[in-house]
Parts: structure tokens; sequence; C-alpha cells
């Protein structure tokens, strides 16, 4: 593994960009799977994913976005995109302060309070809705290598972990919504769904 141990510390913005499903796939639905081998492969994976993500953008990533249906998230809450314009007109964005994490096997413990926040997914494009969350938890992972983290959030970082966890579950933040709006936010994209 070598030097792709420590990607994470001295993060390049490197890799591949992956196809992001979109919903109603129903990897989107599935429960996701314990990742239980930790090599290249799946560094490989997270890599492209972070790379995937940051390029979208997005602040978060499930692996079954990416249509692996196995319990791993990627996410980054705090990086920064700037629009610089070139001298031939065109638009690019920089992407800078990069904080990559990567959560394996995640569990969620000790939630308390409640937040709400706008809430957005690759994966459900054009829709944002507020959605009700626990507003502090704790979250235990696996890190690439195996190796067992607890981390502690609360705010805006709580809702990214709660949205990213609830994809390794086979849900989308739509079916957070009350009954009539899930309902009819659904439909509408079955239709888009159909027509794309
Ligand atoms: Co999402």
């Amino acid at each position: 593994m070598g030097n792709t141990k420590n990607f994470l510390e001295n993060y390049e913005c490197k890799g591949n960009t992956l196809k992001i499903v979109k919903f109603p796939h129903t990897v989107l639905a599935q429960k996701a799977q314990e990742v239980t081998v930790f090599d290249d492969s799946l560094v490989e994976l997270c890599r492209d994913m972070l790379f995937t993500m940051y390029h979208a953008p997005g602040v978060g990533l499930a692996a079954p976005q990416v249509g692996k249906s196995i319990r791993l998230f990627v996410m980054d809450a705090e990086f920064e995109r700037e629009k610089v314009i070139m001298p031939d007109d065109s638009e690019v964005y920089r992407l800078s302060n990069f904080h990559p994490q990567v959560l394996i096997n995640p569990i969620l413990k000790d939630m308390e309070g409640s937040i709400i926040g706008q809430e957005g997914c690759l994966s459900v494009p054009g829709i944002q809705e507020d959605v009700e969350r626990y507003e502090k938890l704790t979250v235990e992972y696996q890190d690439m290598f195996g190796e067992h983290h607890v981390m502690e959030a609360s705010e805006y970082l709580a809702i990214v972990i709660q949205h990213e966890y609830d994809h390794l579950d086979g849900l989308v933040f739509l079916d957070r919504l009350n009954f009539f709006k899930k309902k009819m936010l659904k439909k509408q994209l079955m239709k888009k769904g159909k027509k794309a």
C-alpha cells in the first residue's frame, strides 16, 4: 500500500471521476453491506469517490451513489470552491482547503436534539428541501485500513453524516420529508427519470 496509506493527510485531489447514479436507481434503495476487506482497491475507491465528490461538487458521497452497495461514505464539509475567470473568458473552479474524511461501517450513537437544514443530493438533482435531523451525535467508524475511530459531530457536520448514513440504509433525504411532500417529489422524479 505504501504511499496510498497516508493520502488523506497529504491530500492532492487526484483520482477518476465515477458515474453518480440518480434516483430512482435501485441501488439507492438497497441496504448496503458491511465492508470486510480493507485492500488497495478499497483505497482506490475512496480516492475516486473523494475526487468525484469535490468536482460534482458535493460535501458528501456514499458508495451506493456510485453503484457500490457497501457501507462507506466520504465527506468534507469545509473545502472551498472559487470561480476563476480565465484569460479566454472561460470559467474554472479552483478547489482548496481540503479536509477529506472516509467513514466505513459507521454506527451512529447518542443522537440528541433537533436541527432543520436545507438538503440536496447529487443523486436527486434539482431538489432542495428542509429536513429535520438530530442536532448532535457520535459516530463510530473504521478508516480505509480497518482501524476504529470515534467522532463527535453537531450541527452541519451532523446533518451531513446523517444524510450520508441514510444512503447506506437505502434512504434518500426525500424519505425524511412528510408523507405528501415525499409522494409528490418522488412522483415528479420518477417522471423525469423515465424521460431521461
Ligand atoms: Co445524498
